[in-house]
């Protein structure tokens, strides 16, 4: 009993939702914003509406927790996390760096997680205790031994406010000890990438439970350690996400510690 049902209906939705996302890709009609620098387009609702009808069709009684329609994971036993387009700002301007994140927990545990890159054509997943695979084939994160070796990966916030000093100070830090820092804009995307050994680390703050749900299964069951910036165990509902190869997670927790660094309020 790995979830089959579940499974397949969660990748269903996740098909459909890159077919919209595709055909909407330079067609976009609308483009609001959700505050100064967080775009939303007529493609995340269409892609999320598309998601639940599907998943709601199969599964009518479960939670479902979405971007752009919220909704509550509190009471249900069995609950889906979706982000039906990480990437959003990249969609926008027509790059094709995005994708659909869905997440399945049971009793408040991550179970399975699907990320879907639509314009590669690659499709993460993996599932708690079954190990993580791309487009059918186990991924393994990369076995790098040191940050001055590694392709690090971050993402920024919408709301700079309050975090763009001690951010900047953990991205030079970062940048100098490293052999070069990428912003994709795909929180889903950057987890998957370190999961198959693309990237060494990802980190970022302020993250939401559908931006990351998905690509923690992902990430950990491919071996990677995940914790908050404190090494403390990492749960969606947190601030701080630091995913890496496990091999220089301790550098990274040191390159982001800001003990040492003077940090001046913006
Ligand atoms: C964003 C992306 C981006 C990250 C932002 C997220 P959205 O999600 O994952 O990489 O840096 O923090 O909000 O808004 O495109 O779904
Ligand atoms: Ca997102
Ligand atoms: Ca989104």
């Amino acid at each position: 009993m790995f979830f089959e049902s579940e499974k397949r209906v969660g990748v269903a939705a996740a098909f459909k939702a890159a077919e919209v996302l595709r055909k909407k890709l330079g067609r976009l009609k609308q483009i609001n914003k959700k505050g100064a620098n967080d775009l939303v387009t007529e493609a995340d609702a269409e892609s999320e509406k598309v998601i639940i009808d599907t998943i709601r069709g199969a599964f009518p009684h479960h939670g479902i927790l979405a971007e752009e329609s919220g909704g509550d994971i509190g009471s249900a036993d069995c609950c889906w996390l979706i982000d039906p387009l990480d990437g959003t700002t990249n969609f926008a301007h027509e790059l094709g760096l995005f994708s659909i994140s869905i997440a399945y927990s049971e009793h408040k545990e991550l179970v399975f997680g699907i990320v879907l890159s639509p314009m590669t054509n690659e499709l993460f997943i993996a599932t708690k205790g079954r190990g993580a695979f791309l487009n059918g084939r186990p991924i393994r994160i990369s076995d790098v031994k040191t940050v001055s070796e590694s392709l690090l990966v971050t993402g920024f916030p919408y709301n700079l406010e309050n975090v763009f000093t001690p951010m900047m100070k953990r991205f030079v830090s970062c940048l100098k000890a490293s052999q070069g820092i990428r912003r994709l804009g795909s929180a889903a995307l950057d987890l998957c990438y370190v999961a198959c050994g693309r990237f060494e680390a990802f980190w970022e703050q302020n993250l939401k439970p559908w931006d990351t749900a998905a690509g923690v299964v992902i990430a950990s069951e491919a071996g990677s350690v995940i914790t908050d910036f404190s090494n403390r165990a990492f749960t969606p509902d947190k601030m701080e996400l630091l995913a890496t190869n496990g091999n220089i997670h301790q550098e990274m927790l040191s390159l982001l510690d800001l003990k040492d660094k003077i940090c001046e309020k913006n």
